[in-house]
């Protein structure tokens, strides 16, 4: 299905069915995630969620650029309409247990308690759930990159819902919806797509033996890095599969909305209308598409060969207000041309 636009997020009565649909139209094949997430947040709308515990505990895995992270920047914008609206740790910035520490902050008496605020608190958790739901996400992404003592923190958070700071205090996790994002078995899984045969061919889409074989590689992984108490406490691990090339179809799709809405918000009263043809998608594909990097090359191939010529021409007053514009690829299937309607051909690169 083309997209000519992103429906808008959640409404307060919405279904669990329009949600999962909302859901859908942001993150692209990966019906596993979709299917594992919103009976969850269903369990919460009935107030059925168990007490004393998060509403949810996913543990994301899979190949890179396959949509993890954005599963949850997805969520958040259907729940709460934005995106970002979610407390998020980066764990690759917590590789040291001090810096661990800070999370929860010094204990009173200690050196710099007063000056360290924790950096997950009760006030960060209230701030990231809206109006429209009262469910706050968190999300501790490329969690095996955490010093040990995060997967401590971590157990009490999950087990009981709760979060001990320095100063005694505790924050409450009754209201969250937890994931956690890890590259874990990546690179086995990387072995097992076989590289050496082109992208399309390595993604049997219906095969739930090759489905069946990423989730074991993940999931042997997650038992060796993490303690059994800990894996236990986690409600779903979901194996991302690589990106059919339909998918990738879809991303640019949205690449291509945001990208248009991106102009119409940024620039205003003088933004402007870009058309990029079925031709010039199907190269973009072609370049962007990568099984080492999943959909994020297609985004670095987006940026390189579309926005970037089009800031220059902007930034030049090349583009007027309510123009259109268009993208076309070149012979060589190389470069993208930006044509001003009206104007003759502009060839950036010459
Ligand atoms: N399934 C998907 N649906 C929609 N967009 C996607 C999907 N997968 C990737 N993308 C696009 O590619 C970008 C990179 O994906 P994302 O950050 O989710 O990768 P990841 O799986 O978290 O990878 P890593 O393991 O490297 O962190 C996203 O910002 C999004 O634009
Ligand atoms: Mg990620």
């Amino acid at each position: 299905m083309r997209l000519n636009t992103l429906r808008s997020p959640l409404r307060t009565n919405d279904s669990t069915s329009q949600l999962a649909a909302l859901f859908a139209d942001r993150l692209v094949g990966q019906p596993a995630a979709i299917d594992a997430i919103v009976p969850c947040l269903q369990m919460h709308k009935a107030g059925l969620s168990p007490e004393g515990r998060p509403v949810g505990v996913f543990m994301l895995l899979g190949p890179t650029g396959t949509g993890k992270t954005r599963t949850v920047e997805a969520l958040a914008e259907v729940l709460h309409g934005n995106p970002k609206k979610m407390v998020k740790v980066d764990c690759g910035e917590f590789q040291m247990e001090h810096e661990v520490a800070k999370l929860i902050g010094a204990p009173p008496g200690y050196l710099g308690h007063r000056e360290t605020q924790p950096l997950l608190n009760q006030q960060k958790l209230n701030a990231a759930c809206s109006e429209k739901c009262d469910l706050s996400i968190v999300l501790f992404d490329e969690i095996e990159k955490a010093a040990p003592s995060m997967t401590r923190i971590l157990l009490g958070i999950l087990d009981k819902a709760t979060l001990r700071l320095g100063d005694n205090t505790t924050v409450n996790f009754e209201n969250t919806i937890i994931f956690m994002t890890s590259n874990l078995g990546a690179r086995s899984m990387q072995k097992e797509m076989k590289p050496d045969f082109g992208f399309e061919q390595f993604i049997p889409r219906d095969n739930s033996d090759f489905q069946n074989k990423l989730q074991k590689i993940g999931m042997s992984e997650v038992r060796r890095k993490f303690s059994p108490e800990f894996v236990n406490r986690i409600d779903h691990v979901i194996t991302y599969q690589p990106l059919s090339s339909d998918s990738m179809s879809s991303i640019l799709d949205q690449h291509l909305i945001q990208l248009q809405d991106h102009i119409d918000r940024r620039l205003a009263a003088r933004s402007f209308r870009i058309d990029v043809p079925m031709k010039t998608r199907r190269a973009l594909l072609k370049i962007g598409t990568s099984e080492e990097y999943g959909a994020r090359e297609l985004k670095r191939t987006l940026q390189r060969l579309v926005i970037q010529p089009l800031a220059i021409l902007l930034s030049n007053g090349k583009i007027q207000p309510g123009a259109r514009v268009r993208a076309d690829i070149n012979d060589t299937r190389t470069k993208v041309i930006i044509r001003v309607q009206g104007d003759e051909l502009l060839d950036l690169a010459s």
